[in-house]
């Protein structure tokens, strides 16, 4: 668990009148249902910065917490359509980070309300940490240190990075605070490990593994579409019989299972450590489009997963979708995301 640190801005402090939650109610410029816990402090409004921010898991995941995004920022302009329209009072900017560190944080700065809580979060890319020699493997970090560059210079009331798993020999040997969770452990369908660095939250997972949420948990709709196609010889029930699920009418040599890396027919070991039975939590997503087969010996494609039922496995459950934005990218935004509830978990630890 993270030990929290808390940091103070230098130009948040001193006697300023700190904007309550219940006055921005009043005032109708916040839906109520919208924050359901933004307090820390006796009522300080908490606002968020999320930089390399893609389609918007880290946002969506901060905001049911309660906390106040004002300002995402990424490269991408087909992630920040997914932004929009998920969350279309966030303001975005699509630009190269990476730059002047003092530029930033002026312009960061700008956006925030004197006397708020402030939180940045990141999520820089880190490219071919695992197999990279030192020279990549600096490149490939450079976006990193820039972020951790910056939250030094700004000096925010807390802050979170989000990364891959091997990052974290890289955050230990720099004496970086870091936390490793598994998503799983939030109530996100999916064994999903990240590695967290960060000031000034404590996580408290919401989940132990005997209750982790399993894919057939978060798609319960699989249950009436595959129980014919796993075993057609199955009666269809009448209404005064109970719903079959699926797990419970297959043969146990038979396993419907979700491939998180879009393998269709191969039984490739890779195939394999990637396949994980719909009654688990799936294994981390990535950019290759999930696909629901049946296993029995070999495998036999069943369909791909749609888009929302892949954000449903991030732990994101009503994700919309924009017009007009490719497949591939799609895929690569969702794959690519802050499971939302393990961000909302870091919203509410915040101390
Ligand atoms: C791991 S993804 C972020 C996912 C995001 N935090 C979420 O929860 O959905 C990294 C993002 O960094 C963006 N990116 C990469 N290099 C960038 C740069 N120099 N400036 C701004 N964004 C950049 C990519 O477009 C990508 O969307």
């Amino acid at each position: 668990m993270l030990q929290a640190k808390r940091t103070n801005m230098g130009n948040n402090s001193g006697a300023v009148q700190v904007p309550l939650m219940d006055d921005l109610w009043a005032d109708g410029k916040w839906e109520k249902q919208k924050f359901i816990q933004t307090t820390i402090e006796g009522g300080r409004l908490i606002q968020a910065v999320d930089l390399f921010c893609g389609g918007g898991g880290a946002t969506h995941g901060f905001t049911q917490a309660g906390v106040q995004v004002v300002l995402a920022v990424d490269s991408w302009n087909e992630a920040l359509e997914v932004h929009k329209l998920n969350h279309p009072d966030v303001e975005t900017a699509c630009f190269e980070l990476g730059g002047s560190i003092i530029e930033t944080a002026a312009f960061i700065r700008s956006k925030l309300t004197h006397g708020a809580h402030f939180h940045l979060h990141g999520s820089p890319p880190c490219q071919n940490l695992s197999n990279a020699g030192k020279k990549d493997r600096g490149e490939g970090l450079r976006l990193v240190e820039w972020f951790l560059k910056l939250v030094e210079y700004m000096n925010p009331d807390s802050w979170s990075m989000e990364n891959v798993h091997p990052l974290r020999r890289w955050l230990d040997e720099n004496d970086v605070p870091f936390v490793i969770v598994n998503a799983a452990d939030y109530g996100v369908p999916q064994t999903r490990k990240r590695v967290f660095a960060g000031e000034g939250w404590l996580l408290e997972p919401s989940h132990v593994k005997e209750d982790w949420v399993s894919i057939i948990d978060a798609l319960p709709h699989l249950n009436g579409e595959l129980i014919e196609i796993v075993n057609p010889k199955i009666r269809k029930r009448t209404v005064h019989e109970p719903i079959r699920t699926i797990t419970s009418k297959t043969s146990s040599q038979t396993k419907i299972k979700i491939n998180t890396n879009g393998c269709t027919e191969s039984m490739s070991k890779r195939a394999r450590s990637t396949d994980t039975s719909i009654d688990k939590p799936c294994k981390t997503l990535t950019r290759q489009i999930p696909t629901l087969r049946k296993v029995n010996g070999e495998a036999t494609k069943l369909r791909a997963l749609t888009i929302e039922e892949t954000a449903t496995l991030q732990g994101w459950e009503g994700f919309k979708v924009p017009e007009g934005i490719k497949k591939g990218d799609l895929w690569m935004i969702v794959g690519n995301m802050v499971s939302p509830p393990v961000a909302e978990a870091i919203g509410r630890g915040l101390i």
